[in-house]
């Protein structure tokens, strides 16, 4: 079965654990594809509608599935049980993933692996109120569209502004396609700073350029 790029990104923080809650599932391509490469050994296919949810049901019995893969309609969370030890979010707004994580229930999650389309930061600010701290954080492109993904693991997060905006370990690291992000916000805040006449915004956006900029420069 061929996953794209990002959900294969996500596959792989998936190797070791018992079981598997997909949640957002849709196809249930990457529950299905965990179970068969023995990254798991059974999972949960859970999506909050009807349609995706009959999309799953179809994949797994296409791919015979049904005694490893549950397909479940069910919102967010609410439907993983006690012995799920690693789930997946993936391809949905970092607002809506932060939404879900504040619903925890079980204790037993060992490992969440967070793939954002946008906003990532609404998913870092939430950690220190869920128990969960950053794990591993990549930024990834996938037929040109940039993409976040936070893994997380239980324990407590300390994160300052800048942190908390554009991750820690994109800090660190400063990955290519993270870069390259920041190099269009600061052409976008320049074409905005040469249109905007007044002198509290132009402030305010010279300043989003300089943070920017101090952070490409900053290059290892
Ligand atoms: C864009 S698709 C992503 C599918 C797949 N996870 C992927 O990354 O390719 C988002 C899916 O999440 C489901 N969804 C959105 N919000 C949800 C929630 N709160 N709980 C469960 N499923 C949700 C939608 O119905 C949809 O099928």
């Amino acid at each position: 079965m061929h996953l794209s790029k990002r959900l294969e990104t996500c596959l792989r923080y998936t190797e070791g654990f018992q079981r598997l809650a997909d949640i957002g599932t849709d196809h249930a391509m990457l529950p299905i594809e965990a179970v068969l490469r023995g990254h798991v050994v059974s999972a949960l296919a859970i999506d909050n509608k009807f349609g995706p949810f009959l999309q799953a049901r179809t994949n797994v019995k296409k791919y015979q599935m049904e005694n490893r893969v549950k397909v479940v309609l069910g919102e967010g969370l609410d439907k993983v049980d006690a012995e799920t030890d690693v789930v997946v979010i993936s391809g949905l707004g970092g607002d809506s993933i932060a939404t879900i994580l504040e619903n925890i229930k079980t204790q037993n999650i060992k490992r969440f692996v967070l793939q954002a389309n946008n906003n990532a930061y609404k998913i870092r600010a939430i950690l220190p109120k869920i128990g969960y701290r950053l794990l591993d954080e990549l930024v990834l492109a996938d037929q040109n569209v940039i993409y976040d993904v936070l893994v997380l693991e239980p324990g407590q997060s300390e994160m300052n502004e800048l942190e908390l905006e554009f991750g820690p370990i994109n800090l660190r690291d400063k990955p290519h396609h993270f870069i390259q992000r920041l190099h269009s916000e600061i052409d976008h805040y320049k074409r905005i700073l040469a249109q905007v006449t007044s002198t509290d915004r132009k402030e305010l956006i010279q300043h989003k350029i300089d943070t920017l900029e101090a952070i490409v420069d900053d290059r290892k």
